[in-house]
């Protein structure tokens, strides 16, 4: 084996890095969780951090350090599950997984779960530069031969559309909240509105423009930048490549990367894949 594929393994057909240990993988099911549990769910570069911040703010807001937000739970080896169990209070939990993969524990408790989805385009560019940039993933030759990576779920985490249907369809099974990328960006406090109001909490529109500020690309960014970055951020819980993470934050950079026969595609599979899909009918495509 290659030191290139050495980087990626495959656990149930889907590529993960070597961050997420098959032993971990393989236990998860063991995992029990707490009826207070919340899941933030994502496909890579969906806005996975900007979610978990602007939760973060949010319940600061109201019951400061009640709250902690973990490292993605297939992120790590072994000890991962005990390490989760030593949390007091209430734990917001990252993931990538699809549903099937989904500890069983939380479909048993009907945890709450947000899911966060982003344009499959700008997901595609936004990944492709995470490959890119983090020597911790196989290195990708040119953007033509990564595009043909993500159509084909050849990437970390599989298939965007498998992901997104296979959350969609056990939708009912979890108290599930979806949330949209470009929605965020148009109307952020709409957004932060109905995350609230999901989780059952009440903020004044003060609060609630707070938190936007707090959550703008901007500041996001910036925070990250500065050498003294607050070492409770859940940027610091989530990733240990922190300045990967703030690229552009835009909707439509795909335009600067896709050509017309790649558009084309990626558009006969998306109406192909997401015809029946009632989310579809949300996503900004
Ligand atoms: P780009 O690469 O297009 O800039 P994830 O957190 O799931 O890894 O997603 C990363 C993507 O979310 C990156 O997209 C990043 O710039 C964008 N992002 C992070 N924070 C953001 C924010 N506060 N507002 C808008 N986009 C943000």
């Amino acid at each position: 084996m290659s030191a290139q594929s050495d980087l990626i393994h495959i656990f149930n057909g889907v590529p993960f890095t070597t961050k997420s240990s098959a032993t971990l993988l393989r236990s998860l099911n063991n995992f029990q969780a707490r009826d207070d549990d919340l899941l933030l769910v994502s496909y890579p570069k969906s806005g996975t951090h900007w979610l978990a911040e602007i939760l973060r703010q949010l319940y600061n807001t109201k019951a400061p350090n009640k709250v902690s937000i973990t490292s993605p739970i297939e992120f790590g080896d072994v000890g991962k599950l005990e390490e989760l169990k030593s949390i007091a209070g209430r734990r917001i939990i990252p993931t990538h997984l699809s549903y099937d993969m989904i500890p069983s524990d939380f479909k048993d408790r009907k945890c709450k779960a947000i899911y966060i989805i982003r344009n499959p385009k700008d997901t595609a560019v936004s990944l492709f530069h995470y490959y890119k940039d983090n020597p911790n993933l196989p290195t990708i030759e040119s953007w033509h031969a990564f595009y043909n990576m993500f159509l084909n779920g050849q990437v970390v985490c599989g298939s965007w559309f498998e992901h997104i249907l296979g959350w969609e369809e056990h939708r009912n099974e979890m108290s599930t909240l979806f949330l949209y990328y470009e929605a965020m960006k148009k109307d952020l406090p709409k957004s932060v509105r109905k995350i609230s109001s999901f989780l059952g909490i009440n903020l004044s529109d003060n609060e609630i423009s707070e938190i936007c500020k707090k959550t703008s690309f901007g500041e996001m960014k910036t925070n990250v930048e500065r050498e003294n970055s607050d070492p409770n951020s859940t940027v610091c819980a989530l990733t240990t490549n922190k300045k990967l993470i703030f690229r552009k934050g835009t909707v439509g950079d795909w335009k600067q990367y896709f050509t017309p026969k790649q558009n084309r595609l990626l558009d006969e599979e998306y109406k192909a894949k997401m015809d029946s899909s009632c989310l579809a009918k949300s996503i900004v495509y």
